[in-house]
């Protein structure tokens, strides 16, 4: 199993900031919040890592170079979450972790990985719950009706930031995602979806709806997500990590 980073977003919402240093790179103490997501991936067990940047990103490439299990590959044109995804193709299973969601008090990863390999789960979606009012800012699922109150969920189907009255549920993707190899062929072919943007969530949902690639799991992980794209969840990290 390989890791994928994505960190070649625009960071719009960290402008100006983000024009001369990636949101990503941004301080957690002493170390910047990318770090801790590399740390979070090896702890899960991966054999190597792989981060998605943009030419605008080199101090990350700069910072992590002397890292022997770390490579980069560039998103050209930042064309969606599975475009950049699509990047880091390769032939093993993947653990997926955006570089601007830092999870405090779980090692959400590590802890998908344990129920995928107890449960020979392909495909395992790390979730949590959001109020209905905020649906629009996340992908949500669409799991069985006698799943919505445990922690782990069947996703028969996900949708990417839908509006309240058009949400299945209120259970959000959360930043991390461990999926079967053939995601890869999934996201080749995959238009365009909100936003005109190629979306993960539209391959995975592709994926939870075909009975051929096993079945999708979602595990409500323990921790707490903190969005360090936009600097409310950015102080919100900072204070949560400091403990
Ligand atoms: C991305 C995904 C979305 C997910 C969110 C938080 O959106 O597209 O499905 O819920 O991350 O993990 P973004 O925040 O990059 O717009």
């Amino acid at each position: 199993m390989k890791a994928i980073i994505t960190a070649a977003g625009l960071g719009t919402r960290f402008a100006p900031v983000s024009k001369i240093i990636p949101k990503e790179m941004l301080p957690i103490g002493s170390k910047p919040a990318l770090e801790l997501i590399v740390e979070e991936a090896r702890l899960a067990g991966v054999d190597g890592i792989t981060i998605v940047i943009s030419h605008q990103k080199e101090m990350i490439r700069d910072y992590f170079t002397s890292s022997s299990d770390i490579d980069f590959v560039y998103q050209e044109e930042q064309l969606g979450l599975g475009h950049a995804v699509l990047q880091a193709r390769t032939d093993d299973d993947v653990l997926v972790l955006l570089g601007d969601a830092l999870v405090h008090g779980c090692s959400a990863a590590s802890e998908m990985v344990k129920i995928s390999k107890e449960n020979n789960f392909a495909s395992v979606i790390g979730l949590e719950r959001v109020p209905l009012e905020k649906t629009s800012r996340y992908g949500i699922v669409k799991c069985d009706d006698h799943d919505t109150n445990s922690s782990v969920v069947t996703i028969r189907d996900m949708i990417e930031k839908p509006s309240p009255e058009l949400a299945p549920s209120n259970l959000a993707v959360a930043g991390r995602y461990l999926l079967k190899r053939e995601i890869f062929e999934l996201l080749a072919n995959q238009a365009p979806g909100k936003n005109g943007e190629i979306q993960l969530t539209d391959a995975i949902a592709r994926a939870a709806r075909d009975a051929k690639f096993g079945e999708v799991k979602g595990f409500v992980y323990d921790g707490k997500r903190c969005d360090i794209g936009n600097p409310d969840g950015y102080y919100q990290a900072l204070t949560i990590f400091r403990g």
